[in-house]
């Protein structure tokens, strides 16, 4: 028989440990494992882990020395928690998790989840420790099971789907390339089997998730390669599926045929998450980004050309070694000239391994924060205006989730900001349109404008 017993998932890091977490989720339920929100509850706890900056890998560390307490505890009351590391962390540096934290009773890379219950299985049956951290022959995806949970993040009615994972890009500060491995993209068939079984639980928009999304290049049931343009094709068709987005995506691979797909596909979303790190040519050929500034520029010209309300994401790296004032104002100037929607900054973190680990001329932290903290008062300010100036305006929003106030519902806008709505419960699915009466930095403020009837996709478009 197989008693019920509680799993604690904890994600670190980007979307795609977000979609994995879920699967690990999914392929644990089978043995009677069901989610919890809950740690001190739970018999085993997953922590899928980010490494892509010191700081997110220390977290890691922090959170498992409580873990092992909470592990102590609960031998002398003669039951058992079971603690596994999952992710990024686990691929790069494996033996040190448990040299560091003996608690740990299972490390896994993010290739190998499928294997999962193998590995609870083997704990179970002894008290060593498992290490899997191996990019297999077979892939993860072949191995999971149909059904799929909406109740956990990621699985709703915006659900995520990996498209392609790893990258070849090889960007001299990043770990990605080392812990997600090389480059490799599903087949089309897959995800769109995939994509209608979300949608068939209930799923409206679905975000396809890749390192390096826009280098999708998947094949077709008839052999032929499929970039993300046709891979967005091929799902756009499908009945009740209506947004599409896909993230992140690198410069150098954003194809022509994607700029098109942005005029030529309604349900793509206006909203484009495209990094470009700095402004600064120099620092932009020392990190192998393998683009200028105008190039960037340019893109963008085009990306609006083609969807004049598109909205702008970006990433970028202060501090990388050897960014000089003029470098780092260089990268002032793309911002204003580009105008940012949303954007995520950070300061150079050194990775061990990667190239730029062990450059010359390391930037002091003191500088780094300064830096940063100007970029991010430019950023801000273009933040809150283009949130600003959609108050007034009238548009589809896809209502997610309850709000934390009663009567309130949460939902995205085309943009991709939360929107907060008083609106009843039954419109949780559904897109109505919504009038933006108060912005803020992260989020919106609307009404109904139709309150009774659910507006439908084709009346308000995006
Ligand atoms: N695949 C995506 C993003 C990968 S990581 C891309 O190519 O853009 C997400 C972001 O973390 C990166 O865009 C970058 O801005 C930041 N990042 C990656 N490595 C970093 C490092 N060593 N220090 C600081 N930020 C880093
Ligand atoms: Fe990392 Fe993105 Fe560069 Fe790939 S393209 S190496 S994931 S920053
Ligand atoms: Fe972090 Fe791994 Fe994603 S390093 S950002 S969890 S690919």
């Amino acid at each position: 028989m197989i008693l019920p017993k509680r799993l604690y998932v904890k994600t670190y890091g980007c979307q795609m440990n977000v979609y994995d977490s879920a699967r690990m989720a999914e392929v644990l339920a089978p043995l009677g494992f069901a989610p919890t929100s809950e740690p001190e509850t739970a018999d085993m706890v997953v922590l899928n882990t980010c490494h892509i900056r010191e700081k997110a890998a220390e977290k890691v560390y922090s959170e498992l020395g409580r873990l092992a307490r909470l592990k102590r505890a609960r031998a002398e009351e003669g039951r058992r928690l079971t603690i596994a590391v999952a992710g990024c962390v686990a691929q790069a540096e494996g033996e040190e998790v448990l040299r560091r934290a003996p608690a740990v009773d299972i490390v896994l890379g993010p290739q190998t989840y499928h294997r999962l219950p193998e590995l609870v299985a083997r704990i179970v049956r002894s008290t060593g420790g498992s290490i899997d951290t191996d990019f297999p022959a077979e892939s993860k995806f072949d191995h999971l099971p149909e059904e799929t949970l909406t109740n956990v993040d990621g699985r709703g009615v915006s659900s995520f789907l990996t498209v392609q994972e790893g990258c070849d890009r090889f960007c001299t500060f990043c770990v990605v390339p080392y812990t997600r491995g090389a480059e490799s993209s599903r087949p089309v068939a897959s995800i769109e089997a995939e994509a209608r079984r979300l949608v068939a639980l209930g799923a409206r928009e679905i975000t396809l998730l890749g390192q390096n999304v826009n280098a999708y290049h998947g094949l077709e049931e008839s052999g032929e390669v499929c970039s993300l343009a046709g891979l967005l094709r091929r799902l756009a068709p499908i009945a009740g599926l209506w947004r599409l987005r896909y993230t992140t995506s690198h410069p150098l691979d954003l194809a022509d045929d994607l700029i098109e797909a942005h005029r030529a596909l309604p349900a793509l979303m206006p909203f484009l998450h495209l990094p470009v790190q700095s402004g600064s040519d120099r620092v932009l050929a020392a990190m192998n980004r393998r683009h200028g500034a105008d190039d960037y520029r340019s893109l963008i010209e085009r990306l609006r050309a083609a969807r004049p309300d598109i909205a702008l994401s970006s990433d970028f790296i202060v501090g990388y070694p050897g960014e000089s004032e003029k470098d780092f104002e260089a990268t002032l100037g793309l911002v204003q000239a580009v105008g940012f929607a949303q954007a995520y900054s950070f300061k150079f973190s050194s990775r061990p391994g990667t190239p730029a680990a062990a450059l010359p001329g390391q930037v002091p932290d003191a500088v780094k924060a300064e830096r940063l903290a100007r970029l991010q008062a430019v950023l801000n300010a273009q933040m809150l205006a283009f949130n600003s100036a959609l108050q007034g305006r009238r548009m589809a929003v896809l209502f997610e989730r309850a709000g934390r106030r009663p009567g309130q519902l949460v939902g995205r806008t085309p943009y991709g900001q939360w929107a907060h709505v008083a609106a009843p419960n039954d419109l949780i699915g559904t897109l109505a349109e919504v009038e933006i009466v108060d912005a803020a930095l992260n989020s919106l403020r609307g009404r109904l404008v139709v309150p009774k009837t659910v507006a439908r996709f084709a009346e308000v478009g995006a």
